[in-house]
């Protein structure tokens, strides 16, 4: 296993995942971790991360000499480069002038960190990279038995490596994929240099997990609020396998689920996997909270605010309870972040439970937050979850809540559930053909994936309002549904999905002839910006 040493960059998660994508288990610790701790924690080999402190900062932790005492191969990255240089005695300077984006590398003399890995030649024959840089420090004198590796124009100690002793440093970042040959380079260092075999998989991380969840819980016993999500699925999957009955989840109905949603949860964990369910319903209450109110930040404050209230009643039945558990996963975690630095402004107030760990006096547990999105979905499969459940797309905390536009009726939720359920068993059963490669629709690498794989988020939206129509001889007046499906890699920015025109009108008909009470179907043709993904 590979130590990863962070000192507060922001990108040291894609360290560890790209380590992990070569099947090699490692592990993220603070920098300034005991050298007991690093001692003893049999690394192959260690790297240290970048900062967003310079070397020269107070507040930046130094390399502990233990790490070069170990006999193991030790990588720097950017901060931990001249982290390393200043260790052996090297020069680093620092400089107001900071070197960010994209740079090209000229790999110096042979090394096996970069020997073989390049993405072009220049005339003399030497390998170039394409990388990326972020730094303002540099070094500007190799430590006493460093040589050359790389150098950029304006970075002429863009890499130095100690082979002898296995220590090796670059200035750019390969954990981003801007670096392109980046992964070529990690595993260059993680599987030829420290020696790690790469068989490393998804059942050893949820060995370990489990192992390390039981010493943390010890008998006491966890609350989950399990949501049917993704993410709060697949912790309480793990949970429950870690501490079988010593976890209770509390999976509040609001009433404003999809269709058949509650019963697949509670099939799924109380029936299929014997995970203690605690089903409440609380549909009523939450209408009854709901009506009248047409306003959605009013709305989703109504819903999170009783979302709180009925969890809080029932997991203050469980006795004994001393941990909350919750499936917060990486992306979450550097959002918050951003949230807490006030530089990420607030377009929606999304719904979660934080919070609720102080109110009801427990520990948080949270085993995901190392993990990315596709990540989760893997361990979710490998822990025997459905896949359906797992390759979900995602779905608002406010449910239905916010795609009822205005107020929340009973009726309309019902209506709307079915129209839902129609759009999203369409595209599950209609799967990209060649004549939508022909269309432009498609690609012909996606021909044969469903058109529910296709797309990152499909949902049908009740708009509250009338309109004329026409059905056998009569004359109707009935309600409109909106139907969204957008792609995207990261939420943040969306294209409207150009679905075939025939599934269009397959689900036009089908939604108007099957829900009583819609005689429009439209298609909701805004991108994100300056559209958001929900309605409300
Ligand atoms: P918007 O509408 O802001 O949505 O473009 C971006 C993504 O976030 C989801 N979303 C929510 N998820 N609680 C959640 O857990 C919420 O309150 C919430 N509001 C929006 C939305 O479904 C989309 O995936």
């Amino acid at each position: 296993k590979i130590l990863v040493l962070d000192y507060g960059s922001q990108v040291t998660q894609l360290i560890a995942r790209r380590i992990r994508e070569q099947n090699v288990y490692c592990e993220i610790h603070p920098g300034d971790v005991s050298p007991a701790f690093i001692r003893e924690f049999g690394a192959r080999g260690i790297i240290l991360s970048g900062s967003h402190l310079s070397a020269y900062d107070a507040d930046a932790i130094p390399v502990a000499p233990v790490v070069f005492e170990l006999g193991v191969p030790v990588l720097g990255i950017c901060y931990g480069m001249q982290a390393m240089a200043r260790h052996f005695g090297g020069e680093v300077q620092g400089s107001d002038h900071r070197e960010f984006g994209a740079a090209t590398v000229r790999a110096r003399g042979h090394t096996r960190l970069l020997d073989g890995i390049q993405d072009r030649q220049n005339d003399e024959g030497h390998g170039l990279l394409d990388v990326w840089m972020s730094h303002g420090d540099k070094v500007t004198r190799l430590p006493e038995g460093f040589k050359l590796m790389a150098s950029t124009d304006s970075c002429p100690i863009a890499g130095m490596a100690d082979e002898e002793r296995g220590f090796y440093a670059v200035q750019f970042h390969p954990e981003v994929t801007h670096t392109k040959r980046g992964a070529d380079i990690l595993r260059r260092f993680v599987r030829d240099l420290a020696g790690c075999s790469g068989d490393w998989a998804m059942p050893g991380f949820i060995e370990e997990q489990v192992e390390a969840i039981r010493k943390q819980v010890g008998d006491k016993h966890v609350i989950l609020g399990l949501s049917g999500g993704v993410d709060s699925s697949v912790a309480a999957a793990l949970l429950h396998k870690a501490i079988g009955k010593q976890l209770t989840c509390v999976f509040v109905d609001h009433g404003l689920l999809r269709l058949g949603e509650a019963e697949q949860v509670m099939e799924t964990f109380a029936r299929h996997l014997g995970v203690n369910v605690i089903h409440v319903d609380a549909t009523q209450d939450f209408m009854g909270k709901l009506a009248g109110v047409t306003d959605p930040e009013a709305k989703r404050k109504i819903i999170g605010k009783e979302f709180v209230e009925v969890f809080q009643r029932e997991a203050g039945k469980i006795e004994n309870a001393r941990w909350l558990a919750q499936g917060t996963i990486y992306p979450d975690v550097i959002e918050s972040a951003g949230a807490k630095t006030g530089k990420a402004k607030t377009i929606k107030s999304h719904h979660n439970v934080g919070g609720l760990p102080e109110t009801l006096n427990l520990k948080l547990l949270e085993p995901l937050r190392d993990l990315f999105k596709d990540e989760v979905r893997k361990l979710g499969i490998a822990l025997g979850l459905p896949h359906d459940m797992v390759y979900r797309h995602p779905f608002p905390g406010p449910g239905l809540g916010v795609r009822i536009l205005g107020e929340v009726k009973q009726e309309f939720a019902d209506l709307l559930r079915r129209a839902d359920h129609i759009f999203t068993s369409e595209l599950r059963n209609t799967r990209a053909s060649v004549q939508d490669v022909a269309a432009g629709l498609a690609t012909q690498e996606q021909v044969g994936n469903t058109w529910y794989e296709l797309t990152s988020q499909a949902f049908a939206v009740f708009l509250p309002v009338k309109s004329v129509g026409v059905m056998g001889d009569g004359r109707t007046y009935e309600y409109v549904v909106a139907l969204r499906a957008v792609q995207t890699q990261d939420f943040m920015t969306a294209h409207w999905a150009h679905l075939p025109h025939e599934l269009l009108g397959r689900l036009s008909n089908r939604i108007i002839n099957e829900v009583r009470g819609v005689n429009r179907v439209v298609y909701d043709i805004s991108g994100k910006p300056p559209a958001t993904i929900e309605w409300e």
